[in-house]
């Protein structure tokens, strides 16, 4: 099927990707002139596992191209992708205009019926706006063409996008007319193996799916951040309670790791988002507002923490060697990561920052430029050199296996922050460290 995706970005350039793999024939399509340039030549803009070889390899065949002409590819594609981003507007709505431009561009381009996929996460009735838009310039064109506009929200993880792709647990397509989701269900044939994966509903249903699937999570583990703040002040250890509770299927394992708060670019926009459209609605989002306060709250704990350790005497003058700086791991992603709001604690309290992360150098570089109180380290190790104290706040499988004692022995106060209890405190006191996690009273 020939398939057009709009925005190369995180979501757009996954699922292009992925589409051609399968045989589909996909033109993305972006306005950034040398990031369109730069995928011709196989430079990735983003780290995703298993992304690089699978665009070249594509290309190559010539099932995936890139370009910045929209009429080419509106007129290329049976199915039309939107998958541009919807970043949050002051007051934390989701800002559409890059969507609905998408929208008009289709409008002038569009020849023949085509499909258009709202893929991006966009508010409850935003697929009505692109209809209305895309039919608005048609009628300037005075053009007469059917078109169908579908919700189907993605559900990829960073990090794990690929194989999300994939590999999808659910398929959710939301449409207005059925003959548009059996055109949908033949794209999407060869990710629907073993079991239906296709969940169809009308539209208004899929675009807040998404917006539940994320809120949901993020709910999971504001829950386990409170549930953390208190078994520290009752002398409780939350790794404990973790196990005892996931075991109830009910409950379930996952999304209940307390830690330094939630980041990225989704969970903290998209309960913004759902809490905005629930006022605008006239429902009060008690819940919403609750899981995104407790989320601002655990990204200051890090730095509560270690300001308790240090009491009066203040960390002014203090090394700190941070480990991690991504939202989270298998990622360079820092948008809305814990890591940006200590290190300005840090900073602000006069304290410097030897810092390593795998992959997300580059773009710590980007974000905080250069500075006298940052050096960004080539190693884990390097970083400890001449450090008073270790912080880890991205859980990268490397810190895991750590040498607490090596860690000790570079350590001027021997005390370890552990944002995401990757170490068992036993182990770091055994090794001679003062040890703090999240949520472990006994160590507190
Ligand atoms: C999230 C969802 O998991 C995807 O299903 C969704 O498709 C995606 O948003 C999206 O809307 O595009 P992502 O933001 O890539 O994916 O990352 P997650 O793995 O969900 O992690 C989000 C944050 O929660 C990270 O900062 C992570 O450290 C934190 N987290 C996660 C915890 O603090 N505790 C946990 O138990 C799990």
């Amino acid at each position: 099927m020939r398939v057009s995706i709009f925005g190369t970005g995180y979501v757009g350039l996954v699922t292009g990707t992925c589409l051609a793999e399968v045989g589909h024939d996909v033109v993305c399509v972006d306005v950034d002139a040398g990031k369109v340039e730069r995928l011709h030549q196989g430079i990735i803009p983003i780290y995703e596992p298993g992304l690089e070889p699978m665009v070249k390899a594509n290309h190559a065949a010539g099932r995936l191209d890139f370009t910045t002409d929209a009429a080419r590819a509106v007129a290329h594609g049976e199915v039309v992708f939107i998958a541009v981003g919807t970043p949050p507007d002051e007051d934390g709505s989701a800002d559409l205009q890059y969507v609905l431009q998408v929208a008009r561009t289709i409008g002038e381009h569009l020849q023949a019926p085509t499909i258009v996929v709202d893929k991006s996460t966009v508010p409850v009735g935003t697929a009505d706006r692109v209809r209305a838009t895309i039919a608005e310039v048609l009628a300037a064109r005075g053009a007469d063409i059917a078109f169908d506009v579908v919700s189907n929200p993605e559900f990829l993880k960073e990090g794990a996008a690929v194989e999300d792709c994939m590999r999808p647990d659910r398929i959710v397509l939301g449409v207005d007319d059925p003959r548009a989701a059996e055109k949908l269900k033949r794209l999407y044939a060869p990710f629907n193996r073993n079991h239906d994966r296709f969940v169809v509903m009308d539209v208004r249903s899929a675009e807040l799916t998404k917006y539940a699937a994320n809120a949901m999570l993020a709910t999971k583990i504001s829950f386990m951040n409170e549930i953390a703040n208190i078994a520290e002040k009752v002398g409780a250890d939350v790794e404990m309670v973790r196990k005892g509770i996931g075991s109830d299927p009910r409950i379930g394992w996952h999304f209940i790791y307390p830690g330094a708060g939630y980041g990225g670019s989704c969970f903290p926009k998209d309960v913004q988002a759902l809490a905005r459209t629930a006022q605008q609605v006239g429902h009060q989002p008690l819940l919403l507002d609750a899981v995104e306060a407790v989320n601002e709250r655990q990204k200051g704990h890090l730095h509560e923490l270690v300001t308790r350790h240090y009491g009066d005497g203040g960390i002014s003058g203090k090394t700190f060697a941070v480990w991690g700086l991504a939202f989270k791991p298998d990622t360079d992603d820092m948008r809305e990561a814990s890591s940006r709001r200590l290190l300005a604690q840090l900073w602000e309290s006069g304290a410097r920052v030897r810092a390593y992360d795998p992959e997300a150098a580059d773009e710590a570089r980007r974000i905080f430029g250069d500075r006298d109180d940052l050096v960004l380290c080539a190693s884990a190790a390097d970083a400890l050199d001449g450090a008073d104290a270790l912080v880890v706040v991205t859980e990268w499988k490397q810190f895991r296996s750590a040498d607490l004692a090596q860690v000790r022995a570079k350590l001027g106060d021997a005390v370890v922050f552990d944002g995401r209890n990757i170490y068992r405190p036993e182990d770091a006191e055994d090794a001679g460290l003062a040890y703090y996690g999240i949520g472990r009273g006994r160590s507190v």
